[in-house]
């Protein structure tokens, strides 16, 4: 059977939280079973805007390998790799710069936002955007192409940057010849999740990120100041669960006990402490596994290592008869080594 291709890329610029596990994880557990699975540690595309800290990247690749293995992401599975490993990622990116013009990276709307987002860095007016930063559509272009990606899970975000590698694809096969795939991207059917101080996401510069590899200490305190029905007053005043995080959460760890929860607060018979407490264990129970998983990692960092290693030679085999075709295409096949 032929498996189809699945490719995607995370940067290594922080933990993963519950927002990654609901909008992604939780899809690639369920897409490991069923596809051949390339997941990148996009390094490079990390230090296009974070190229001062690269010991920050770095500690990321191994902190992220950790969170994807914890939440059962089987490596026997997924070749998890390091983008940095894939030297054949880079050649692409430069012979696909021929096919992108600057004012199409400009419009690219994922860009576009970034840039504004990251005023610090580039200028109020992105006057001081690198010349990496907005080529790094092209490269994610290589990304998929280089293990030729069929589908693309992802957050709508990412949209703009799979057309914008559909484009490449589709100006090089005519230049060119037939030889790459237009990819798909596979839009994640679950939203992205708030924050239990009621924002409508949940993020890393938000400040409202629950960490898949939070203790139960921090656990507590985050859920402790969760946003509540601000009518509620008293413990047995009724609420509107609607309007409440705490409930919120419930939906995503408590769906067990959730009609009671609902009932219960709608007829003032659950104060909030109790509440948070409930949702404090359901959150617990679900880390526990994630947590014993991570504890045995983290005793063993050899295995890490030996994973990226095994998952970058395998991607590294693709790319390097990718890119061996795309050059004879490109009539820069000189000579066999
Ligand atoms: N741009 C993606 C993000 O910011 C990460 C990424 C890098 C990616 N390479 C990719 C996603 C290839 C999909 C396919 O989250």
């Amino acid at each position: 059977m032929n498996k189809k291709t699945v490719l995607t890329g995370i940067r290594p610029t922080g933990n993963l939280h519950f927002g990654h596990y609901f909008g992604a994880g939780k899809n690639w557990l369920k897409l490991q079973e069923n596809y051949e699975f390339y997941l990148e540690l996009a390094d490079v595309q990390a230090l296009t805007d974070n190229f001062q800290e690269p010991t920050k990247i770095r500690e990321n690749v191994y902190e992220i390998t950790k969170d994807i293995l914890s939440i059962g992401i089987d490596p026997k599975k997924v070749h998890i790799f390091i983008q940095s490993k894939i030297p054949e990622i880079a050649e692409l990116t430069v012979f696909y710069s021929n096919l992108v013009t600057m004012a199409r990276l400009y419009r690219n709307p994922t860009v576009k936002t970034e840039i504004s987002q990251k005023k610090g860095l580039f200028g109020a007016n992105g006057e001081g955007v690198t010349y990496g930063f907005v080529g790094y559509p092209v490269s994610q272009a290589a990304d998929i192409t280089a293990f030729r990606g069929e589908l693309v899970p992802a957050g709508d975000d990412q949209k703009p940057l799979v057309e914008q590698c559909r484009e490449i694809v589709r100006k090089f096969n005519s230049i060119y010849g037939d030889v790459l795939k237009e990819p798909d991207i596979l839009l994640s059917k679950e939203s992205r999740i708030k924050g239990l101080d009621g924002n409508d996401k949940m993020g890393k510069s938000l400040g409202n990120a629950i960490y898949l590899k939070d203790d139960e200490k921090t656990i507590h305190n985050k859920v402790m100041k969760a946003i509540t029905d601000p009518n509620k007053i008293r413990k047995d005043d009724p609420a509107n669960p609607e309007v409440c995080m705490v409930y919120y959460y419930h939906k995503l760890f408590n769906q067990e006990n959730l009609s009671t929860v609902c009932q219960e607060c709608k007829k003032g018979r659950r104060g909030c402490v109790a509440c948070k407490k409930e949702l404090i264990e359901k959150i617990n129970e679900f880390l526990q596994p994630i947590r014993e998983k991570r504890a045995y990692y983290d005793q063993h960092p050899e295995l890490i290592d030996q994973i990226l290693k095994d998952g970058s030679e395998v991607a590294r085999e693709i790319a390097k008869e990718v890119v061996f075709e795309i050059k004879q295409k490109m009539s820069i096949d000189y000579f066999s080594e």
